[in-house]
């Protein structure tokens, strides 16, 4: 079942917004590995409405987990790449636009782990790795909260649509606990929230490791306050460790798949995601290779981070690795 789009979910930019955000988006590509302080003047300058949609959702929250920007500029793109870290759109204003939606919701992060700590990653599809469950798979992608293994997992994820798959069938699906859990009994959610489950680290983090995958936890899959819990959950990762835990967790797959919305991107449309209201997943498309593949950006922002890891970032912004940071929280 899927749920029709609120319009509530959308924020549409007029045509000035659209021009001004793309002014801004110029001025602050150049600057995205500069400190927020450094982008705080343009993050002043953004269209009030825009401002004010954005800050509203990161204050107050959304049952939906998720905000729907439409009408953001993307500019001129090169072929879709079809290798991992092409570098195809450095300093591209689209880093700008990215950074700037995210330094407002809270701070622009990469993670040493993964992608060596890119900040801003190119979702497409990659020859060979149509089966991997990670941005350059074309399978269906399950729910999942963004590092889910993760102590400092981000609070916001946004994905820009630069290019839609060629039949225009690719959906992003968002599906938020809130919704999914008035599906569930007391007992469910009860048991959800028991640290009684472990999650593996994603494929995005163990590319070229060899040997058992590793996995945190106990954790809880749903956590905080009842009328308005959060959650820490990947279907494809998180695993409980008895019987009673395992069918809790699978009613919490059926119910998200129940509320799940799906979002169809087109060029322009910037999604963002609550990471700890809403999992989201990709549904499956065919890629032709042809330079003109279904292309996202995707960026992580959090609300703050410790003092003692930001003295630990490699460089600014880049989260630790985990293995520096274990055990400390
Ligand atoms: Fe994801």
């Amino acid at each position: 079942m899927t749920t029709a789009l609120a319009a509530q979910q959308t924020y549409h930019l007029s045509e000035a917004e659209t021009h001004k955000l793309w002014r801004l988006s110029q001025l602050a590509a150049g600057a995205s590995e500069a400190s927020a302080l450094a982008l705080s003047g343009l993050l002043l300058d953004l269209p009030k409405s825009v401002r004010t949609a954005l800050l509203e959702f990161a204050e107050a929250g959304a049952d939906s987990g998720f905000l729907l920007l439409r009408g953001v500029t993307v500019g001129d793109l090169p072929d879709t790449p079809t290798v991992h870290h092409s570098g195809a759109l450095q300093g591209h204003p689209t880093d700008g636009t990215l950074t700037l939606v995210a330094d407002l919701l809270g701070s622009l992060v990469g993670y040493l782990d993964e992608k060596d700590g890119a900040l801003i990653h190119d979702v497409h599809a990659v020859p060979g790795e149509e089966k991997r469950i990670e941005n350059s798979g074309s399978v269906a992608f399950d729910f999942h909260t963004e590092n889910v293994h993760h102590p400092l997992r981000p609070d916001y994820l946004g994905l820009l649509c630069l290019r839609q798959d060629h039949e225009g069938v690719a959906a992003t699906r968002v599906a938020s606990v809130r919704e999914a859990v008035r599906l569930l009994t007391e007992e469910q959610v009860a048991i959800l929230r028991t640290p009684q489950f472990y999650s593996s680290y994603p494929a995005s983090f163990t590319r070229g490791r060899s040997g058992p995958v590793p996995r945190s936890g106990p954790h809880p899959a749903v956590f905080g306050p009842y009328d308005r819990p959060f959650m820490r959950f990947n279907s494809h990762t998180t695993h409980a460790a008895g019987a009673e835990a395992t069918a809790a967790l699978k009613a919490l797959s059926e119910a998200l798949e129940a509320v799940c919305h799906n979002v169809v991107l087109e060029p322009g449309d910037l999604v963002v995601v609550d990471n700890h209201v809403a999992a989201h997943g990709r549904s499956a498309f065919v890629p032709r290779y042809d330079g003109r593949d279904r292309w996202l950006r995707r960026f992580y922002s959090v609300r703050s981070l410790p003092g003692w890891t930001q003295h630990m970032m490699p460089r600014q912004r880049v989260v630790p690795t985990l293995e520096d940071i274990q055990g400390v929280l």
